[in-house]
C-alpha cells in the first residue's frame, strides 16, 4: 500500500517557513500547502460578512459557507475563497491585524484541522504552520522547528517590506514578531509549540539553499 509522505514545519513568524516549504515541495514533487493562508482565508470572510465573535451559531454557519482551496495559476498557488482568488488580499494589513483573534477560535481551528487532514490524504505534501507537527499531522514523517535569532527575522522583515515600497520602521516591525510571536504561543488553542520529534532548523546564520539541503538531508523517501 503506497503512503502520503507528509513534511510538517513549524515555527515563528517571519522565519522563512513558507520559502522553505515551497523550495522543498518543488524540489521533491509534492504539494505546498499554506496553512496559514486558509487562517487568513476564513479571517477575510468574517471581515466581509462581519461575522459577530461572540455568536457560536453565526460562526458555525459562516464555517458551513467557507469553501477554500488551493489551485496552480501561471505556476504559483493561489489560494480561493468560495471560488475566488483571495491570495494578495489576504496578505493586506486589515487582514493581518485580524488573524491572530479568529485562529485563536476552536470552532475555526477545528474546521481547518479537518480540512488540512483531508488534503494530507490526497498526495504528498509540505505543510506549514503554527500547529502542523503537534496537532494537524502528529505522525507526520518529517517534523521541522523552524527558529532564528528575532532581530535578524526582523531585518530580513524590514528588507523585504523596503523592498516592495512600503515605509516601514524597524522597531515597529520587531515589536509586532515579538507580539505575535508572544500570541501564537501562549494562546489556549493549539499554541506553537515544538513537537518532541521535530529537528529543530535555526536559519539564523545560514542561506535559503543551505537551509533546503538541511531539510532534504532529513528526509526518508
Ligand atoms: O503563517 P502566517 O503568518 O500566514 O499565519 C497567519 C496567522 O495564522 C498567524 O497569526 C498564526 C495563524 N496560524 C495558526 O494559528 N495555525 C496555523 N497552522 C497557521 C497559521
Amino acid at each position: 500500500m503506497s503512503k502520503n509522505i507528509v513534511v510538517a514545519i513549524d515555527g515563528y513568524s517571519s522565519c522563512g517557513k513558507s520559502t522553505l516549504a515551497k523550495a522543498l515541495a518543488k524540489k521533491l514533487n509534492f504539494i505546498y500547502i499554506d496553512s496559514g493562508a486558509m487562517y487568513r482565508a476564513v479571517t477575510l470572510y468574517f471581515l466581509r460578512n462581519n461575522i459577530d465573535l461572540q455568536k457560536p451559531e453565526i460562526i458555525k454557519e459562516a464555517l458551513e459557507n467557507i469553501h477554500l482551496d488551493f489551485q496552480t495559476l501561471n505556476n504559483e498557488t493561489v489560494i480561493t475563497l468560495n471560488g475566488e482568488d483571495v491570495s494578495k488580499e489576504i496578505r493586506q494589513m486589515h487582514v493581518a491585524e485580524k488573524v491572530s483573534l479568529i485562529s485563536a477560535i476552536k470552532a475555526v481551528r477545528v474546521e481547518m484541522v479537518r480540512q488540512q487532514q483531508r488534503m494530507g490524504k490526497s498526495g504528498n505534501i509540505v505543510m506549514d504552520g503554527r500547529d502542523i507537527g503537534t496537532v494537524v499531522f502528529p505522525n507526520a514523517d518529517l517534523k521541522l522547528f523552524m527558529t532564528a535569532d528575532p532581530q535578524i527575522r526582523a531585518e530580513r522583515r524590514y528588507n523585504e517590506l523596503i523592498s516592495k515600497g512600503e515605509t516601514v520602521k524597524m522597531e515597529e516591525i520587531y515589536d509586532n514578531l515579538a507580539k505575535r510571536d508572544l500570541q501564537d504561543t501562549t494562546r489556549k488553542e493549539s499554541p506553537l509549540i515544538q513537537a518532541q520529534d521535530a529537528i529543530i532548523l535555526d536559519n539564523s546564520d545560514i542561506n535559503e539553499s543551505q537551509q533546503l539541503e538541511f531539510a532534504l538531508g532529513h528526509i526518508k523517501l
